[in-house]
């Protein structure tokens, strides 16, 4: 991956390794979104993934929805890599794609009837400005009815907000952490400055007021905007392109 894209390939790995134990409920999260899609599990449709990583929300949404073709999306060869292992039984239903977030030449080689557009954990690395810019490129790739959702960390609106998600999300790693590999080395990890909201690396992370994002989305143009779940910092929240008249 390129180095100006801020993430590198290290990232990716270390991300592997403790993406399930630092990421709160990250299955949850994932259900919640299969729960969003205006679709029935026979429905043939198109999604896309954007930051992909290994797939395991495109991975999720497939079992979900088994005739979707999902686009993947990602700047990372070693999670490219990856999704496609980790898709394997759905190789001829995935378009795996190397992309920059912060270029815009992959909007426009996308198609622009999505019934869903997802992504987690990777929008947050785009500016106020260049978020905005994105969810209206998003909306006009939405096929009418089709809905956009983003799991992702915003920003606290206070001090005392970010120490309440900061202690939040402390208190999840170190709980997923015993519960799933029953030793705190993936917790002592993640005390190294992985945590947002108590060591903040604003030159790269740069979440968003959620109340902002809502708020643009409406301006946008979506209707059912809404924020559908929230933990430690972490947001579910999207809308959906208004059906037209035919629809
Ligand atoms: C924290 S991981 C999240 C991966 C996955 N969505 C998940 O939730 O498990 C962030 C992902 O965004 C990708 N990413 C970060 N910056 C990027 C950029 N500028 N262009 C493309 N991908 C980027 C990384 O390669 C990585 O896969």
């Amino acid at each position: 991956m390129a180095e100006a894209t801020g993430w590198m390939e290290d990232d990716s790995q270390k991300f592997i390794e403790l993406g399930d134990l630092v990421v709160p409920s990250r299955y949850e999260q994932a259900r919640l979104i299969c729960d969003l899609i205006p679709a029935s599990p026979g429905d043939h449709f198109m999604g896309v993934d954007i930051g992909c990583g290994e797939g395991l929300l495109s991975k999720t949404i497939l079992e979900r929805f088994p005739e979707a073709q999902m686009t993947l999306l990602d700047g990372s060869e070693a999670m490219l890599t990856r999704a496609a292992e980790n898709l394997g039984e759905y190789a001829y239903q995935i378009d795996l794609r190397q992309f920059d977030l912060k270029q815009t030449d992959w909007l426009d080689e996308l198609p622009r009837r999505f019934r869903c557009i997802v992504s987690s954990l990777a929008i947050h690395h785009l500016d106020d400005a260049g978020k905005q810019a994105l969810y209206q490129a998003l909306f006009d790739h939405l096929a009418p009815g089709g809905v956009m959702l983003i799991a992702d960390l915003v920003h606290p609106p206070n001090e005392q907000i970010a120490e309440a998600w900061a202690n939040e999300w402390d208190r999840d790693v170190r709980e997923q952490s015993l519960a799933r590999t029953g030793s705190l080395h993936a917790f002592d990890q993640f005390q190294n400055g992985w945590n947002h909201y108590r060591t903040p690396d604003v030159e790269f992370d740069k979440p968003s007021l959620l109340l902002d994002q809502l708020q643009w989305l409406e301006e946008i143009g979506f209707s059912g905007v809404g924020c559908f779940w929230l933990r430690a910092g972490h947001a579910v929240f999207g809308g959906y392109r208004p059906p037209t008249n035919r629809d």
